[in-house]
This record gives structure tokens, sequence and C-alpha cells, in this order.
């Protein structure tokens, strides 16, 4: 496999404690989903399962799939009586097409967009909606910024570290998907500065679970060293009154497949 760079070794337990803001603000997503009894809908990227859950609740037919193994073992334990599978966003299949895919918080690890949206596109009935939201353009841009420099005060270039996300403008991405035969027919980019758990620790959290592509092959030293650093250069602006806020910027679209 190659130019995708989602973490498939996920540590469950961290992500469902302490990350708990990726699916609590879904919750915010699913309104936009507005899943219907007897609805069928595939949850791409479905993590510990949360919203897959709450799909269910809904009344509709709803199955889970992820990238990460560890994830999906987590959402069968967590939600038995729903089906969960491993799954690439840039080539799955689905048995029967689809009324909905729902995917939130997930494709910003997947750089082959393209891939991603044909898999989308042919899993869908003709009308039925594609319904995402990700890290859009400009999203992290300070963290990123933090982590670079930080980096490149111990001697690695910026040119040495790839950059691991996809973070489209909607003009980008709208245009990505009409032509492979959507109708965009709702989008929006938006900042939502997000507070972190762990009061001081937030950051340093964050870091390790998200960001350790910018870590690898550095020794422990190193990676403390790194993270003291993004911290100093963050703490003005992203640290208030104890707690850490991530510069998120979401990208939100509704497309129907024609
Ligand atoms: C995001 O949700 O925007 C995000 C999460 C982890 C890493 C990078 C971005």
């Amino acid at each position: 496999m190659h130019n995708i760079s989602i973490p498939n070794n996920w540590n469950t337990a961290l992500y469902q404690d302490k990350h708990a803001f990726v699916w609590q603000y879904g919750e915010d997503l699913l309104k936009f989903l507005n899943p219907k009894p007897g609805e069928s809908i595939l949850d791409l990227g479905c993590g510990t399962g949360q919203l897959t859950e709450k799909i269910a609740q809904a009344g509709a037919e709803v199955m889970g799939v992820d990238h990460a193994a560890t994830m999906i073992e987590k959402a069968r334990q967590n939600y038995p009586h729903i089906r969960f599978d491993v799954a690439d966003a840039r080539n799955f299949q689905v048995d029967k097409p689809l009324d909905a895919v729902f995917s939130n918080a997930v494709l910003h690890w997947v750089k082959e967009a393209d891939s991603a949206i044909a898999s989308i596109h042919q899993a869908l009935k003709p009308g039925g909606r594609f319904v995402t939201e990700f890290g859009g353009k400009g999203n992290i841009q300070a963290i990123v910024k933090a982590l670079y420099s930080a980096l490149e005060s111990i001697g690695i270039p910026q040119a040495q570290v790839e950059n691991p996300w996809y973070y489209p403008s909607i003009g980008g991405y709208a245009t990505l998907l009409e032509q492979q035969g959507f109708d965009v027919i709702y989008s929006s980019l938006f900042a939502r500065p997000t507070p972190l758990a762990d009061a001081e620790a937030g950051m340093a959290n964050w870091i390790q679970m998200f960001a350790s592509s910018f870590l690898t092959g550095l020794s422990h030293e190193q990676q403390i060293q790194i993270i003291r650093v993004v911290e100093e250069y963050l703490k003005p602006t992203l640290y208030q009154q104890g707690t850490w806020r991530a510069d998120y910027r979401r990208i939100r679209i509704i497309a129907i497949k024609l």
C-alpha cells in the first residue's frame, strides 16, 4: 500500500478515553445524515463504533468499516449487534448498493481522494447520499508549522518529513466529486478550535496519538524535546485557561450520486 498514512495500530483505549471529541463533534454531523428506519448506511472510518451505534439507533441497517483492525476489534466488543469489518476507503466494495455513506473525521488521512470517491460512488444507489466531515483547507496549520519548526531546530529539514494529511478546499473537493458523478448540494468550511482533554498534557497526548509520523526515527529524548518545543511555540495562541485547543478547520459536504 502506498500513499496512505493513517496509523493502523491506534491505541484504542487512549482513543476512546482521551479523544472522545472525535465522535462527540460527529454527532452534529449525524443531523446532516438524518438516518431513517430501514435505510442501508455505511459508516466509513467508524473507529470504535460510537457513531455507527447512533445510526443503528435511528433504525437504519448500518455497517461500520475501518482501516485499523484494532478499531474494528474494539467496535465489535462495544456493539456486538452491529456488523463491523476492516476495509480500505480507497477500494472497499459492498454487497448491495446503499442509501448513504457517512464518514466523520477520516478522509483527511486518505491522500488518494479520487480512489475513495470512486469507491463511495460505486457503493451508493443512484440518488444515494454521501455525508462527510473532515479536516479542510488550513486544518491544524499552526500545529503543523510548529512541528516542522521544532524538527528544523534539531537539524531535520521539512523535506525529510512527510505531512500525512490531505486538507482540501471546498472548490477542490467539490470538483473531484462532480468529476466522478456527484451533485454537491451542500458544502461548508469552518474553523472549529477543539479543546483537547488532559489540561496541560493535551497537546503532547494529541501529538503522540495523531502526529506520531513526525516523530518516527527520533530517540525518546528527541521526541520529548520536539514536543516541548512545539508546546512552547503554540502556548501563546492555543493554550488558554488550562486547556489546549487544536486549530481544526472542518470541511462538510453532502453530495448525491447522479
Ligand atoms: C482532524 O480531525 O482534523 C485531525 C485529526 C488527527 C490528525 C489530524 C487532523
